[in-house]
């Protein structure tokens, strides 16, 4: 079963607890001055790996005391955030592809710990919009898109890959760190509905195990960094392709586009983009544009948010 954060649990406040779960890097002072090494990242995904197994389907409870209220509310954060659990199975494929000679612990990481863990989520999500009356998930999990191929075949050279690396991790960070706050306003909506079978059984456990990702591809974009693994030349082609290449977990094709923003409505945090684009740019705000910009919010990382927003308004007005 999971593992809580710690036997001193029922101790903690809420807001430090709320503090811990929206970024495990500052779970402690002492924690937080130790470096960030190789070292330090490979015994965090062996964490993961022993105190969060892949949850089961067995202990959720499916009372649902209002399905059409529930679906109205956040039908469309759920079915996109089961859609994007599911797709892992092509993350994996394009992983694969990006990262040609991908070390042990990337590997143990993907392979054996995230990619278990995330299926699950989808499945179980994919049973809660069932049980709500919606249709089914439609991940596609097998369509490699054109600009991993491209990545891919780049990604051979050497110096090259060392860039794709950097990008996957802040890749990876802008997706988990959405994920954790998608999963946060999940469960305290449903609790605020009465919802407490599928918020306490469904949502919270699956968000226990989202803070656990994030820090993996945080901590791993720092060390490559502080490690000074990267040449300037590599940083520039890093800042180049991102601002280029930049787009929302779960968005592959044009219509998902307004799929993501109706999330982003649904969530409330349209009424503040620029608090939500900070966020999950972060690390990549930190480590990529800091020194030039000090830290502004990326332009790529809030123009996308608010393309996404005006997707949905614009496929929701009347004809
Ligand atoms: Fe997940
Ligand atoms: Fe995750």
């Amino acid at each position: 079963m999971h593992a809580l954060p710690g036997s001193r649990g029922r101790r903690r406040t809420t807001a430090r607890r709320r503090r811990e779960e929206a970024d495990p890097l500052s779970t402690s002072t002492k924690d937080a001055a130790r470096p960030v090494t190789q070292a330090r990242i490979t015994e965090h995904v062996a964490r993961l790996g022993e105190q969060h197994p892949p949850l089961s389907l067995g202990p959720v409870d499916r009372t649902v005391r209002d399905p059409r209220a529930v679906a109205a509310r956040f039908g469309s954060v759920i079915d996109y955030m089961a859609r994007v659990e599911l797709e892992v199975e092509r993350n994996v494929l394009e992983l694969l592809l990006m990262l040609p000679g991908v070390g042990e612990t990337d590997r143990h990481f993907y392979q054996d710990v995230w990619g278990p863990q995330e299926v699950q989520h989808g499945l179980i999500l994919d049973q809660l919009q069932t049980d709500l009356g919606l249709a089914p998930a439609e991940p596609d999990v097998d369509g490699v898109s054109g600009r991993v191929k491209v990545l891919g075949a780049l990604a051979h050279l050497a110096p090259v890959q060392d860039v794709v690396r950097l990008m996957y991790y802040l890749t990876g960070a802008a997706t988990e760190r959405s994920a954790v706050m998608a999963y946060n306003v999940l469960g305290d909506g449903l609790t605020e509905m009465g919802e407490d079978a599928i918020a306490t059984t469904i949502i919270a456990p699956i968000k226990r195990q989202e803070p656990g990702h994030f820090a993996f591809y945080s901590m791993s974009a720092r060390a490559m960094v502080a490690a000074g693994e990267l040449a300037p030349w590599q940083l520039r082609l890093a800042r180049f392709l991102r601002s280029r290449s930049f787009g929302l977990v779960g968005v592959n094709r044009p219509s998902q586009e307004a799929d993501a923003g109706a999330m982003m409505v649904a969530m409330g945090l349209d009424a503040d983009l620029e608090r939500y684009a900070r966020d999950i740019s972060r690390v990549e705000t930190e480590l990529l544009w800091a020194r030039d910009q000090g830290m502004r919010v990326p332009g790529y990382v809030l123009a996308t948010l608010r393309d996404a927003v005006d997707a949905h308004r614009a496929r929701t007005l009347p004809a």
